[in-house]
C-alpha cells in the first residue's frame, strides 16, 4: 500500500500533489479528475489509485497495470496560464519531468517518444494521456494521467510497444513515494519553465529523442505517412520531411522505418 507520510516528507512542491487524494480503486484517475461533479477543483490535485477498472491509453487503448505495483495518477491543472498556444508543452514538460526522476534516482538512460512516451532500452516504461474539457471554446480543466510502471515483473497482453518497468530495468523494487515525489518536484520546476524557459524544455526534450533525424513512419487511423523526422514546431507538433514538403502532424504512433 503506498505510504502516505513517508511521500509527504520527500515531496517539496508549493501546488502540485498538495491536494492528494488516494484511492484503492477507481474506473480511471483521468475520468475522475475530469468531472467536474467530483468537486476536485484546485490547481495541482493529484488522484493516485492503486488500481483502475478502466484504465485508458490514448487512442481508446485499455492501459493495463497491476494493483499496488506501479504509479497510476492523474494530475488537474485549472490554470488558464497553461492553456494557450503553449497547451502541447504540457506533453514534454510531463515526459521530460519523469525521465529527470527515473535518470536522477536510478540513473537510467530514457528515450522520449513523440508526444509523450517515455521509454528505456526502447521499452515503453511510462504513457502520458493528456485530456481537457471546455466550456464553448475555452479550455477549462486540464488533466494530466501517467502510468508510471515501477514494480510489475510480468506484463501480459498484446502490446503495441513492448513494456518494461523500473524493477525490470533495475533488477530490484523501487520505493514508490519516493520517485513520485522526486516527479512531483521535478514537474513543478518545469511547469514554472513553460513560461519563461519554453526553449529549455523542447531543447531538454529533443536531446532524449532518437528519432529526430531519422526516418519514419506516422500511423494515424490506418493511414501511415513515411517521412524524415525533421523537427518539432514551437507548439510541440511533429514536422515530417517528405518528398517535396514539410508536413506538420499533429497526433499518430511514430516508429523508425527501414
Ligand atoms: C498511453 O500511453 O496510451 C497513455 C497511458 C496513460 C495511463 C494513465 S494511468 C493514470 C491515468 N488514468 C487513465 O485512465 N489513464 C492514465
Amino acid at each position: 500500500m503506498f505510504n502516505f507520510e513517508s511521500f509527504d516528507t520527500k515531496v517539496d512542491t508549493e501546488v502540485i500533489g498538495r491536494n492528494f487524494i488516494y484511492s484503492e480503486e477507481v474506473e480511471s484517475t483521468n475520468s475522475f479528475l475530469l468531472n467536474k461533479s467530483n468537486k476536485f477543483n484546485s490547481e495541482g490535485t493529484i488522484l493516485l489509485a492503486e488500481k483502475q477498472s478502466k484504465g485508458r491509453g490514448r487512442k481508446e487503448r485499455v492501459w493495463y497495470s497491476a494493483k499496488g505495483q506501479n504509479l497510476t495518477f492523474s494530475i488537474l491543472l485549472t490554470s488558464k496560464k497553461y492553456f494557450g498556444k503553449k497547451f502541447n508543452l504540457l506533453n514534454f514538460a510531463t515526459s521530460l519531468s519523469v525521465a529527470f526522476a527515473l535518470e536522477n534516482l536510478f540513473q537510467l538512460k530514457t528515450e522520449l517518444k513523440w508526444p509523450n512516451d517515455v521509454l528505456v532500452n526502447g521499452k515503453k516504461i511510462c504513457g502520458i494521456l493528456l485530456e481537457s474539457t471546455s466550456q464553448g471554446n475555452k479550455i477549462e480543466r486540464v488533466v494530466i494521467g501517467i502510468g508510471l510502471n515501477v514494480n510489475q515483473a510480468l506484463f501480459q497482453g498484446n502490446f503495441n510497444l513492448e513494456p518494461t518497468s523500473v524493477k525490470l530495468e533495475l533488477g530490484e523494487s523501487v520505493d514508490r513515494e519516493k520517485l513520485l515525489a522526486e516527479l512531483l518536484n521535478t514537474f513543478e520546476e518545469i511547469l514554472q519553465k513553460m513560461e519563461s524557459k519554453p526553449d529549455e524544455i523542447m531543447k531538454d526534450w529533443k536531446d532524449r529523442c532518437n528519432l529526430i533525424g531519422e526516418k519514419i513512419s506516422v500511423t494515424e487511423e490506418g493511414n501511415t505517412k513515411y517521412g524524415i523526422f525533421e523537427d518539432l514546431d514551437e507548439e510541440g507538433f511533429l514536422l515530417l520531411k517528405t518528398k517535396n514538403k514539410i508536413e506538420k502532424i499533429h497526433f499518430g504512433d511514430v516508429s523508425a522505418a527501414q
